[in-house]
C-alpha cells in the first residue's frame, strides 16, 4: 500500500506587506469575498492533512488582529509567532523549533498564495517518490519582475534560486519563476535550517529559505521543480497582483457555474463570492452582485442590479432587477421580488410576492402573501428591532406601515394606506387611514 501523504505544512503569513500600502495585513484582503490567507489553509484541508500538522507563520499585528482571530476560531489554527520580518528563511526556522516533530516530509505554503491546486502539491508529490529531496512549484512568466528565479538544466534539475535583488541582468531575463511553494525531506531542511545562524543573513538582513536549493546542491542533493500555470501561483504582495488574482478567480468560479448548468448571460459584469451554491437553470442577467453564503436553487432568475448577500432562494423565484436581498433572509420557491425591494433577517415562505419599492426586515411571512407597493415593515424604534408575524394569503394593501412586532393572521387584508400598530385577527380587514373629506369648490384652479 502507498504510504499516505502526510507532511508538516508551514504556512508563511508574518510578511509585512509593505507593497499592499494598507493598515490591513496583506493575508486578509479579500479575493471573491474570501481572505487570502483562508483559501491556503483550505488547501491544507483539502489534501486531507490532519489540522495537526498544520502549522501557520504569524506576526504580531496577525495575532492581534479581530478578523484572522475569527479565523483561528474557525479552524483551530496552530500559530507560530516570528518576532522579526527577518525573511522566508527565518520564518521556516522559527517554525520549526517550536513544532514538536517533523514528519518525514515538509510542505511549506505562502500565505499569499491562494490558487495553488491539490494536484500540483501530489505531482511534487509524485517527484520526491521519485527520488528528489526537495520539489518546488515553478512557473513561466512574460513578466518575471519581482520573481526569484529559476536556475536548471533540461532535466528540471535546479542548481539555484535568485532573488530579484541579486539577479544580474542575464539572471533577470530568465522566464522561469519561482512560486515559493516547497515540499522538501526534512533531512534535508533541518540541514539547511541549521547551517544558517542570523549572523549569516545577507545584506538585507534576511535569511532566505530559496537559498536552500544551492545549499542542497552543495550537499549532492537533488532539488528539482514542476511547473504550473501563472495563475495558479501568483503570489499577491500589491492592489495590482490583488485585482489580477480577483479577476482569475471570478473566471474560475463562472466557469464552475456555467460547467454546472447556470447561466450568467454578462459574466464579466456580475460578481460572484467564493463559496457560493447556484443551482442549475438558474439564469443570472448582466450587473449582478452574488456575495458570501447565498444560495440560489434551480429555474431561478436574479434580473440585472440584484445585489444579494447571505440569503437562501428558493426553486423558481424571480429577483429584481434592483433588488437587495440582505443577510439571514430565505425566500421560498415561486417566490416573487421586484424592484427596489430591501430584505433583511426575514422568511418568507412560498409564493410570495413583492413586487415594489418595499422594506421587509425582521418578519416571518407565510405562503401566498402579497405585499403591496411601498409596504414598510417599521422595525426600528430607535432602540431595538422588532419581529412581525404575516400568516398566509394575507394581501397587504400599497403604502402601508407595519408598526412591528405585530401579527397579521391568516387571509386578512390590509387596506392600502394603513399604518398598522395592533394585530389583525383572521379573515379581517384592516383599515387604518384617515377619512376622506372632499371640501366642494375649494380647489383653487381655475
Ligand atoms: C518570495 C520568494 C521568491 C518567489 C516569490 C513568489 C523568498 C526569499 N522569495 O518572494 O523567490 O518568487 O515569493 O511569490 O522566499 N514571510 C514571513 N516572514 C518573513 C518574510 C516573509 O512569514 O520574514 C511570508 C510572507 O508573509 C509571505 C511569504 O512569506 O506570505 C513570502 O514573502 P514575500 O515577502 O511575499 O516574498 P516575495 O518577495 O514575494
Ligand atoms: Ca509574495
Amino acid at each position: 500500500m502507498q504510504a499516505k501523504f502526510e507532511p508538516t505544512i508551514i504556512i508563511l503569513s508574518a510578511g509585512n506587506g509593505e507593497r499592499m500600502q494598507s493598515f490591513i495585513p496583506k493575508v486578509l484582503h479579500k479575493i471573491s469575498s474570501q481572505s487570502i490567507i483562508e483559501y491556503v489553509i483550505n488547501l491544507g484541508i483539502s489534501l486531507n492533512i490532519n489540522s495537526n500538522h498544520t502549522h501557520i507563520v504569524i506576526n504580531s499585528e496577525l495575532e492581534n488582529n479581530k478578523i484572522f482571530q475569527k479565523l483561528d476560531e474557525k479552524y483551530k489554527l496552530n500559530k507560530i509567532v516570528q518576532k522579526e520580518r527577518l525573511g522566508t528563511g527565518d520564518a521556516v526556522k522559527t517554525a520549526c523549533n517550536n513544532i514538536g516533530s517533523l514528519n518525514d516530509l515538509v510542505l511549506i505554503l505562502y500565505g499569499d498564495t491562494p490558487f495553488v491546486k491539490k494536484e500540483t502539491i501530489l505531482n511534487m508529490h509524485d517527484k520526491i517518490k521519485a527520488g528528489s529531496d526537495l520539489c518546488i512549484i515553478g512557473f513561466n512568466s512574460n513578466n518575471p519582475k519581482g520573481y526569484g528565479r529559476i536556475i536548471s538544466d533540461e532535466q528540471s534539475k535546479i542548481s539555484e534560486i535568485i532573488e530579484e535583488k541579486e539577479a544580474n541582468p542575464k539572471q533577470k531575463e530568465i522566464k522561469l519563476c519561482n512560486s515559493g511553494i516547497i515540499l522538501t525531506k526534512k533531512e534535508a531542511l533541518c540541514d539547511f535550517l541549521d547551517k544558517h545562524s542570523s549572523s549569516e543573513y545577507n545584506l538585507n538582513h534576511e535569511f532566505y529559505l530559496t537559498d536552500i536549493v544551492k545549499y542542497l546542491n552543495l550537499k549532492q542533493k537533488n532539488c528539482t521543480y514542476i511547473t504550473a500555470e501563472e495563475n495558479e501561483v501568483i503570489g499577491i504582495n500589491n492592489r495590482h497582483q490583488l485585482i489580477a488574482a480577483e479577476k482569475y478567480n471570478q473566471s474560475i468560479i463562472v466557469d464552475r457555474l456555467l460547467s454546472s448548468g447556470v447561466t450568467i448571460i454578462n459574466p464579466e459584469t456580475s460578481y460572484f463570492a467564493n463559496g457560493i451554491n447556484i443551482q442549475k437553470d438558474v439564469v443570472i442577467y448582466p450587473n449582478v452582485f452574488i456575495g458570501n453564503n447565498t444560495s440560489i436553487e434551480s429555474n431561478s432568475i436574479i434580473h440585472s442590479f440584484s445585489h444579494i448577500e447571505g440569503a437562501d432562494i428558493k426553486h423558481a423565484s424571480i429577483i429584481g432587477p434592483f433588488a437587495r436581498i440582505r443577510p439571514k433572509t430565505k425566500i421560498g420557491k415561486n417566490s416573487k421580488i421586484g424592484n427596489f425591494v430591501e430584505v433583511k433577517n426575514s422568511d418568507l415562505m412560498n409564493n410570495v410576492k413583492a413586487g415594489h419599492l418595499s422594506y421587509i426586515g425582521d418578519v416571518t411571512i407565510s405562503d401566498n402573501v402579497n405585499i403591496g407597493a411601498g409596504t414598510v415593515f417599521c422595525n426600528y424604534d430607535g432602540k431595538n428591532k422588532h419581529h412581525s408575524f404575516v400568516g398566509e394569503k394575507v394581501f397587504i394593501g400599497s403604502n402601508s406601515s407595519i408598526i412591528s412586532p405585530v401579527k397579521i393572521d391568516s387571509k386578512s387584508t390590509i387596506a392600502a394606506g394603513s399604518v398598522i400598530t395592533k394585530d389583525v385577527e383572521k379573515d379581517a380587514l384592516a383599515v387604518a387611514r384617515s377619512k376622506q373629506i372632499n371640501l366642494k369648490n375649494k380647489s383653487k384652479i381655475s
